[in-house]
């Protein structure tokens, strides 16, 4: 899990290197999560990239909730944004990425075409925050048809291109950005989708909030994993909940005490991995932007 400590600095210095790169690429490709979208967007996105054409792609469809999903597209949609879902692990999938940015640039390309300029490959960079599948992505795309295209106006040595179809060049690292922090309930949706470590929050917090949205969201969801259902009248609920995941899971007491830690810890990773199943941790409505 790719896991980064953000510091002002190193925000300037991203910002800094995706500038650099936007002057000679067409088009950004902003990975973000589908089972939080908003919350793993970079804040100042729209103020780094400006004009620039973009497709939003929500990565892990596959993981996400697929009704909630089709809410965030008709959103993205209307609000005059080309977006689309893919589980990256399926080829046919992340093909369709390179597709819908020769779609959203073959107007750019064909007036260019008729000023005689010759064809040339469109040019894109890949952009999110951590742990949404920037990496999976380029290298699928790397290992398939991928060779490095060599000295280019104003691409210094380090940064290297890559053509990965006969029209496309990719760069081959992405542009890592930083999440929103100042909003606990984002917070917590980054750290359980793994994007930022969940030790940065107190855990029994994250574990509340988690249990809780899954209660009244999926209930369904609780119920198959940990045949677990929520008795809010039960003033010990959440201490039962606790003592059923452990002795469901076999996890050993310490001292007599229940593990709270590899409890929450053995919740969050299923949460996360999607052992537990398909759900998402926010639609359209908590947009406030
Ligand atoms: P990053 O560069 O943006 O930080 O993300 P990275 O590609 O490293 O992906 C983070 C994790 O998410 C990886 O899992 C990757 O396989 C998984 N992933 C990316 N896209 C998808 C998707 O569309 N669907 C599913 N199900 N998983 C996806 P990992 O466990 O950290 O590594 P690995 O063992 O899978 O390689």
């Amino acid at each position: 899990m790719a896991q980064i400590q953000w510091y002002p600095g190193h925000m300037a210095k991203a910002k800094r290197e995706i500038s650099d790169k936007l002057k000679v690429i067409d088009i950004v490709i902003e990975l973000v999560d589908a089972r939080a979208p908003y919350s793993s967007k970079n804040p100042m996105l729209n103020d780094i990239i400006k004009q620039k054409p973009r497709l939003i792609v929500l990565t892990k469809k596959d993981m996400a909730d697929d009704t909630i999903t089709q809410q965030w597209l008709s959103y993205y949609k209307q609000n005059n944004y080309y977006a689309m879902s893919v589980n990256l692990k399926n080829f046919k999938e992340y093909q369709q990425i390179i597709d819908q940015c020769r779609y959203i640039l073959k107007e750019k390309m064909a007036k260019e075409q008729a000023r005689g300029i010759k064809h040339r490959p469109i040019r894109a960079m890949v952009l999110g925050i951590p742990n949404v599948g920037k990496s999976t992505f380029i290298n699928k795309l790397a290992s398939r048809k991928a060779t490095l295209t060599g000295n280019k106006p104003g691409v210094t040595k380090s940064q290297q291109i890559i053509r990965v179809a006969k029209d496309f060049e990719l760069f081959d690292t992405p542009g890592v950005l930083w999440p929103k922090f100042d909003d606990e309930r984002i917070a917590k949706n980054i750290a359980l989708i793994g994007s930022i470590k969940q030790d940065i929050l107190p855990l029994d917090d994250l574990f509340i909030y988690a249990l809780n949205y899954l209660s009244h969201h999926y209930p369904e969801l609780l119920q198959n994993r940990y045949q677990l259902m929520i008795d809010y009248s039960n003033e010990n609920w959440l201490i039962d909940a606790f003592d059923h995941i452990a002795k469901l899971r076999k996890i050993k007491p310490i001292r007599g005490e229940i593990d709270y830690d590899r409890v929450m810890q053995l919740f969050f990773s299923e949460i996360n991995n999607g052992t537990i199943g398909s759900l998402s941790w926010e639609d359209p409505s908590c947009v406030k932007d």
